[in-house]
């Protein structure tokens, strides 16, 4: 059978992307402009500098997507898209791009949901990793329990309540001084922490057993902040960081436990930027092996935002049929 290429594009947040990806699993090339430097200086992304930056960066990384993999417009057999969920002058720069080349070259356009890549950057590196899975998909904007029946097939189990995994990480990082993007700077700390040392409590919330709330030990972390100011108690930040991230970690291992017993899945991968932390993989591999589940997760680049997972999804949208006309709009709040 012919092989499949698909041009993919992601601008839904802080990274201009772009990457060729072959028959839904094998990478030809994955290209990543990414912005955080000039976010640092602001703590956060700023939206409408991300937009901006998408405009000046988005033909350049797509051309060296192309020629990294020795392929050109002619080849590609169909665009894949993020159009949502993201900031919607972020997205609509990629979206206009991928219209654009669709419309020129009449090659077919396939809008992604960001989540849906994030889940199948899975498949890249497992090969032999096909539904139904349980994929813990946690980023700096989402934490969802998603039950993957078939491929485009998603049934959320369980989702935050208020702040996602990342953004509680990137909340504490800034509250002990950190810096930005958290996560990363959270678990370096955290190395020379003791994980047992200040109790945050573990949120649970009552009427669903899958869902999450971080915004709880993300307040527990600034009132102990503030308690040790006020009795002028030392704050040791790799303390904080080593505690705070067990907190976090036990809970999204907990409940991924909890659902992967309940439906009965014994296929468990995690993705999306969290998922690139060491003691979440660590705790969730040892989880998994006592319950004989097997675990799946992507490599780092393949966990924060890139395009080769939109690539992946694309080629599942495109192979069942899925084609977006010219009037594919971004959707910044776009459901799975
Ligand atoms: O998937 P991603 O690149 O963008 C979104 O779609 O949100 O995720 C970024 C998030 C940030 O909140 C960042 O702090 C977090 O992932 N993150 C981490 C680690 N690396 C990135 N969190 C914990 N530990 C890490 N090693
Ligand atoms: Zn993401």
């Amino acid at each position: 059978e012919k092989d499949v290429l698909i041009l993919a594009i992601e601008s839904s947040c802080d990274e201009t992307a772009a990457a060729v990806v072959k028959n839904g699993r094998e990478v030809l090339s994955n290209v990543i402009s990414s912005q955080i430097a000039l976010h640092t200086l602001y703590g956060g992304v700023v939206p409408e500098i991300a937009s901006r930056k998408h405009i000046e960066k988005i033909n350049q990384v797509i051309q060296e997507a192309l020629d990294e993999a020795h392929v050109s417009l002619d080849d590609i057999d169909a665009i894949g898209v993020t159009y949502g969920p993201g900031l919607v002058g972020a997205l609509l720069v990629g979206v206009a791009a991928a219209k654009a080349i669709s419309y020129a070259k009449k090659i077919p356009l396939v809008g992604v949901h960001h989540i849906e890549g994030h889940i199948s950057a899975n498949y890249i590196e497992n090969k032999d990793l096909e539904p139904p899975f349980l994929c813990l998909v946690v980023s700096g904007g989402h934490t969802h329990l998603v039950k993957v029946s078939d491929y485009g097939k998603y049934e959320i189990l369980g989702r935050t309540r208020d702040d996602a995994a990342g953004e509680a990480f990137d909340k504490v990082a800034r509250a002990i001084g950190l810096g930005y993007p958290g996560g990363p700077k959270i678990e370096k700390a955290a190395r020379d922490g003791d994980p047992m040392s200040i109790p945050f409590p573990k949120a649970r919330v009552n009427d669903n057993p899958y869902d999450f709330s971080f915004s709880g030990v993300k307040s527990a972390v600034l009132n102990y902040i503030n308690g040790c100011k006020m009795k002028n108690i030392e704050i040791v930040p790799a303390d904080i960081a080593a505690s705070f991230q067990k907190a976090v970690t036990d809970v999204l291992i907990a409940h991924a436990m909890h659902a992967a017993e309940t439906f009965e899945i014994d296929k468990l991968a995690i993705a999306g930027g969290v998922a690139s932390n060491s003691v979440l993989r660590e705790g969730m591999r040892a989880a998994c092996e006592k319950r004989g589940i097997s675990f799946y997760h992507p490599s780092p680049i393949l966990c924060t935002d890139n395009a080769a997972m939109i690539g992946a999804a694309a080629y599942y949208e495109y192979m069942a049929g899925t084609r977006h006309g010219w009037d594919l709009n971004a959707v910044p709040n776009l459901k799975l």
